[in-house]
């Protein structure tokens, strides 16, 4: 399989924040955001996998800023590296200011997306080739990001998350 770059995976989905989708405060719920995350990443994992892609583990979220009624949303998820059958998905949250239409960086979230066959098994996928500075930082980091998330998960044992140990050691 040949590898291929972030940039083919890219999702990028607008909207705007409807009533329905808030909490008292009138700012975004945190549950919408979570499924329109879900939602971009799982498009980014079909288009570099091109397989059905199932979510496996939400690895990190940060509501760092609150997303009023009636804010322009626009989430962003590209694959930022690749294993054997799953792929790390990062995803980045904007809004756009309605005067000046400046976007700001609202949230970020990390998925991990699994390419499974028509029975749900896991089957390999194409690797990566991280072209800007940012992808390459990621990819750098993803792998330490798979081992927390599998050893949070009870799927690997702390002493053999090599790189997560030697992120300690250092
Ligand atoms: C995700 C799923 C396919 C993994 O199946 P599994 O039997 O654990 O398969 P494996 O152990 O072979 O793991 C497959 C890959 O997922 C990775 N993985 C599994 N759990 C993970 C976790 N919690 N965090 C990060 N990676 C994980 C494994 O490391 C492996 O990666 P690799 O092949 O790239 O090295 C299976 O658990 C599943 O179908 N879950 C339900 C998915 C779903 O319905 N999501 C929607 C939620 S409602």
């Amino acid at each position: 399989m040949e590898a291929k770059y972030p940039s083919e995976s890219a999702c990028i989905m607008t909207d705007l924040v409807l009533p329905g989708e808030t909490n008292p405060l009138n700012n975004m719920f945190g549950g919408e955001l979570l499924a329109r995350m879900d939602r971009a990443a799982s498009i980014a994992a079909r288009r570099h996998s091109r397989r059905v892609a199932v979510t496996a583990s939400v690895n990190h979220v940060a509501f760092n800023r609150a997303i009023p009624l009636g804010s322009v949303v626009t989430v962003e998820a590209k694959v930022s590296r690749t294993f054997r059958t799953s792929m790390e998905i990062f995803i980045d949250v904007w809004i756009e200011d309605r005067e000046s239409g400046i976007r700001t960086k609202a949230n970020e979230a990390i998925y991990t997306f699994v390419a499974v066959d028509e029975t749900g098994i896991p089957v390999a996928i194409p690797q990566i080739k991280p072209e800007t500075d940012l992808e390459k930082e990621r990819y750098a980091a993803a792998l330490r990001r798979k081992q927390l998330s599998l050893v949070l998960a009870g799927k690997m044992k702390p002493n053999d998350a090599t790189e997560l140990k030697a992120l300690f050691s250092n």
